[in-house]
């Protein structure tokens, strides 16, 4: 398939992205937090729990999964990515190789993962991989994000994102700027304008086809520590206005992460942001927390009981789906 048809498969209305990326560690700390051991097969049990879950492929276009459960198989003998595509879901994986510190600013952080990352493409894309996913970070403080982690982060996407398409697949591109920190809600506007402004120009040097990307950026809050309360109307004006001015307009859709919102935020936010939407950009999610923390708790409480979990997991999904298209509504987060 063509990358574009792929980017708007991805997009489908009414579904999103489920983010289950997280990288071992990251995935020791959430199953450590509901008191699960982290083993190979849980880490497969639960997301294997998520997948299989009740009308999953109505809700979720593609999953992004992580290096380990790409090239594992479920318990009916089907490779992962076989499991998802008998559901009409795509699958995606993760390439970069995590973050660490900024040369010549080792308060920040610079993704890592170009070296080798052809040949593992190549390695992804025969497991069935059809988008992949490099997630940047920047930090807001009164110094940060300094210049040279705006610069270099947008180079290191703009070279992975050309190297995704050479290889067919569509780059999911994820600068994402951390809720961490006192500041208001105009400075997260600040910030994510010019982070996106300097992506944009490394993607046009690098030549990558607009309309074969997703764009995964954070949406315009107050910062999480500032105390201050975010208004969904005025996240979802400053969103909109924001991506509005900063993304080409080739580009189809966005797919926000949740960086640390609660579930029920990241929906009331992205119902919101489709409800004045004026633009022929398509906004939905790509959760990863904001998609699983309910289900995960749940799971927790009796990993044989998959039911249980599913069904607060679709349900979260269902939420989502219909914030994808401005449809949620509060009396519908009752779980039946
Ligand atoms: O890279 C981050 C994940 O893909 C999205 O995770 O929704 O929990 O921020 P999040």
């Amino acid at each position: 398939m063509e990358i574009e048809k792929i980017a708007l498969q991805m997009l489908t209305s009414g579904k999103g992205i489920l983010a289950a990326d997280e990288s071992t560690g990251t995935m020791t700390k959430r199953l450590d937090s509901v008191k699960v051991s982290s083993t190979e097969e849980n880490r497969l049990g639960f997301r294997e729990t998520l997948f299989t879950s009740n009308k999953v492929g109505s809700y979720v276009s593609g999953v992004i999964l992580y290096d380990e459960t790409i090239k594992q198989k479920s318990s009916n003998g089907d490779t992962i990515p076989e499991l998802l595509n008998k559901q009409n879901i795509l699958p995606g994986i993760k390439v970069d190789a995590g973050t660490k510190p900024l040369d010549g600013s080792p308060d920040e952080l610079y993704t890592d993962g170009l070296t080798g990352l052809t040949e593992r493409l190549k390695e992804y894309y025969n497991l069935g991989a059809r988008f992949t996913k490099w997630r940047a970070v920047y930090k807001i403080s009164k110094d940060h994000p300094s210049q040279n982690a705006i610069t270099n982060n947008a180079k290191s996407l703009a070279k992975y994102a050309a190297l995704v398409q050479e290889a067919n697949m569509v780059p999911i591109v994820e600068p994402e700027v951390l809720m961490d920190g006192d500041h208001d809600i105009n400075r997260c506007f600040e910030v994510t304008s010019a982070v996106l402004k300097e992506c944009f120009q490394e993607l046009k040097n690098e030549k990558v086809k607009m309309e074969g990307i997703v764009l995964k950026p954070n949406m315009i809050l107050n910062g999480a520590d500032s105390g201050l309360k975010n208004d969904p109307a005025i996240v979802a004006a400053k969103t909109l206005e924001c991506l509005k001015t900063n993304v080409p307009k080739e580009v189809p859709g966005i797919a926000f992460l949740s960086g640390g919102q609660s579930e029920l935020e990241a929906t009331i936010n992205l119902n919101e942001i489709n409800k004045i939407n004026d633009t022929k950009l398509i906004f939905t999610f790509s959760y990863g927390r904001a998609l699983q923390q309910g289900a995960l708790k749940q799971w927790a409480k009796n990993i044989h009981d998959k039911k249980a979990a599913q069904s607060v997991f679709s349900h979260r999904a269902y939420m989502n789906s219909l914030a994808a298209t401005g449809s949620w509504k509060q009396d519908k987060e009752v779980l039946s």
